[in-house]
């Protein structure tokens, strides 16, 4: 019901804002002492494991009942039918968060019957929100969004992303190699749920990625529809790992054909 999903907002916004506040000390306290730390990723993982630990704790003190699942501890306990299940990325952008630059996000949705219902993105850099419920409109600070208006591919600013695997990335440089004489331009900013935000208020014309996890495009793939964007994968299949495509109704079917004619969702 409407009332439930907006409380479920609520609770995701609350929660989500303390989790970005801890992503960004943990940023602020590690500056200097990145490049020493053991590993390339340390700062990164602790920092994931904190918020998502922080996370966690928080909405299962509000509603005990709910089931979690997060990218660094994985799915909690089944959730009962009509329960409600949340989906976390602690720190989108990670690369992002380890070199400092303000496009790292927490990603927090909540999902009921296997439908996303609410989600919010906040970028704790900067502190921007991005918010959605299921018929209710995407929002940032009081805005309602509404996308981009391009309908050609040549005028349309294009964001994508790679995963982190040599053999997937090569396969995405060749799709790319290909798709960047026919577009006004690419973006690679570094954090799928931002890219989904940016693409729903029109700073962006349309994003696709090959291999995104749930917990990248949950919130951020919620925010883009009711931005009155679609958000698919190809030949009709949904949105996921295999291919994620979000763009204004007259721009999806164009930049859809061309991701079919360049392979895009094929290779590792
Ligand atoms: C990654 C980012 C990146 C995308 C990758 C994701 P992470 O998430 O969203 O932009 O290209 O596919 O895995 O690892 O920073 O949470």
């Amino acid at each position: 019901s409407e009332i439930l999903t907006d409380e479920l907002l609520a609770i995701a916004v609350r929660v989500a804002r303390q989790g970005a506040v801890t992503a960004r000390r943990m940023r602020d306290e590690a500056i200097g002492d990145v490049e020493t730390k053991s590993t390339d990723t340390d700062v990164v993982t602790a920092a994931d494991k904190a918020v998502e630990r922080q996370v966690i704790e928080a909405l299962l003190a509000e509603r005990p009942g709910d089931g979690v699942l997060g990218e660094e501890y994985g799915d909690s306990a089944t959730v009962a039918p009509g329960a409600v299940r949340w989906i976390l990325d602690p720190i989108d952008g990670t690369v992002n968060y380890l070199y400092g630059l303000p496009q790292y996000a927490v990603s927090l949705a909540a999902q009921v019957d296997g439908e996303v219902v609410a989600g919010v993105v906040i970028n704790a850099a900067t502190g921007d929100e991005w918010t959605a419920t299921r018929g209710g409109g995407a929002w940032r600070a009081g805005h309602r969004l509404t996308g981009s208006v391009r309908t050609t591919l040549d005028q349309s600013l294009v964001a994508t992303g790679f995963g982190y695997d040599a053999r997937r990335r090569e396969h995405q440089g060749a799709v790319l190699a290909r798709l960047i004489t026919r577009v006004r331009d690419i973006r690679r900013l570094g954090a799928a749920a931002l890219d989904l935000c940016l693409t729903a208020e029109g700073s962006l014309d349309a994003y696709f990625e090959k291999g995104l996890n749930l917990w990248d495009h949950a919130a951020g793939g919620l925010i883009a529809e009711e931005a009155g964007l679609v958000v698919g994968g190809l030949s009709g299949a949904p949105a996921g790992k295999e291919m994620l495509v979000a763009a204004p109704p007259a721009l999806f079917p164009v930049l859809h054909d061309v991701l079919v004619e360049l392979d895009a969702a094929g290779g590792p």
